[in-house]
């Protein structure tokens, strides 16, 4: 079966997200920009070359987890409908996939990214795997909820990489309180989320020796002068991660290297940064699974089990809105 291929992307509306999110975040002091708008073809091809790196412990730690766990989580929700939010390569996938089919209960898959050719091609892919299920690729922004969902039982949202940690606590709560509204109790919410660890551990992931995590930040730059453009110099930024100890969170940032202006065309806004002065790109926080349990608890959810291995790095949450 070949898949059935929905594109749910509007430019327009799209092309109108990035000017209002790039007027906001850089007229804003400091100046900031959602980490959405990292992930055009070469921001998804740099990412995939991240979650390989020697540094970048996340994505193995979740995968082992996974592998060790699928069977026991998707025979514990009984999901039919797998939708995977900020699908990407949709790597990991394969493991839910593989633990559904082999309990019987594979239908559907519906990948989520805004990377359009990344989740193209990997669903193509998955097509083949699975002949019997639906696959779908949604080009969408996944904090848009509203018509994304397919509308059957038993659903399985997948939001795994430790993507939830880039909101920011007020858009994770939004973003928690939305997801509950669409779905029933025969629904369930699988979430990947970073844990707190040794500081060096945790900065390195975010600045890797070979210098990819500084291609991939400095990339946005080059988004903007493409798409709007801009007139950054990328090679003028410098990349910059750190520990927020106050929020336990991953800051990135992009340092000016000196003194510039640069001007948004599309925007008609012209923009200075001083020497030094450092743009926000992204946030990563990280979690204990009590903190994450009781936050989500508040919102309404019930935490029906959390996973993680001897040693901790990551950790694997199981949920249901509880309605
Ligand atoms: N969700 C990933 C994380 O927070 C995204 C990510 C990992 C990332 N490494 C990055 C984003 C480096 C930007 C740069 O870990």
């Amino acid at each position: 079966m070949t898949p059935s291929l929905t594109i749910r992307f509007d430019p327009v509306a799209a092309d109108r997200a990035l000017r209002a999110d790039a007027r906001a975040g850089l007229s804003a002091t400091p100046k900031t920009l959602p980490p959405v708008w990292f992930y055009d073809d070469l921001g998804s091809e740099l990412f995939d070359q991240i979650t390989r790196l020697e540094e970048y412990y996340p994505t193995r730690a979740e995968r082992l987890l996974l592998e060790t766990h699928a069977r026991e989580l998707v025979a514990a929700c009984g999901a039919t409908t797998l939708i995977e939010l900020g699908a990407g390569t949709c790597t990991k996938t394969t493991v839910l996939l593989d633990a559904m089919a082999a309990l019987g209960q594979l239908e559907r898959y519906v990948a989520v990214d805004v990377a359009e050719s990344t989740i193209v091609d990997a669903t193509t892919a998955l097509a083949l795997r699975y002949p019997g299920a639906a696959i779908d690729a949604v080009v969408a922004d996944f904090t848009d909820l509203d018509g994304l969902f397919p509308d059957v039982d038993h659903r399985l949202i997948a939001f795994l990489g430790g993507t939830v940690g880039n909101f920011d606590p007020a858009g994770r709560a939004r973003f928690f309180t939305d997801l509950d509204a669409q779905l029933t109790t025969t629904d369930a919410l699988l979430l990947g989320t970073d844990l707190v660890k040794d500081r060096t551990r945790l900065v390195a992931a975010y600045d890797d020796a070979q210098g990819v995590t500084a291609a991939f930040n400095r990339n946005v730059l080059a988004v903007l002068n493409r798409e709007l453009g801009a007139s950054f110099d990328p090679s003028a930024f410098t990349h910059v991660a750190l520990f927020d100890e106050e929020h336990q969170w991953i800051e990135m940032r992009l340092r000016a290297e000196r003194a510039m202006d640069v001007r948004v065309e599309a925007l008609e806004l012209d923009l200075h940064f001083e020497a030094g002065e450092e743009l926000r790109t992204e946030i990563s926080a990280k979690f204990t699974a009590d903190g994450l349990a009781a936050e989500l608890s508040k919102l309404g959810w019930l935490v029906d089990r959390q996973l993680d291995q001897p040693g901790g790095d990551f950790l694997l949450t199981l949920a249901h809105p509880y309605c």
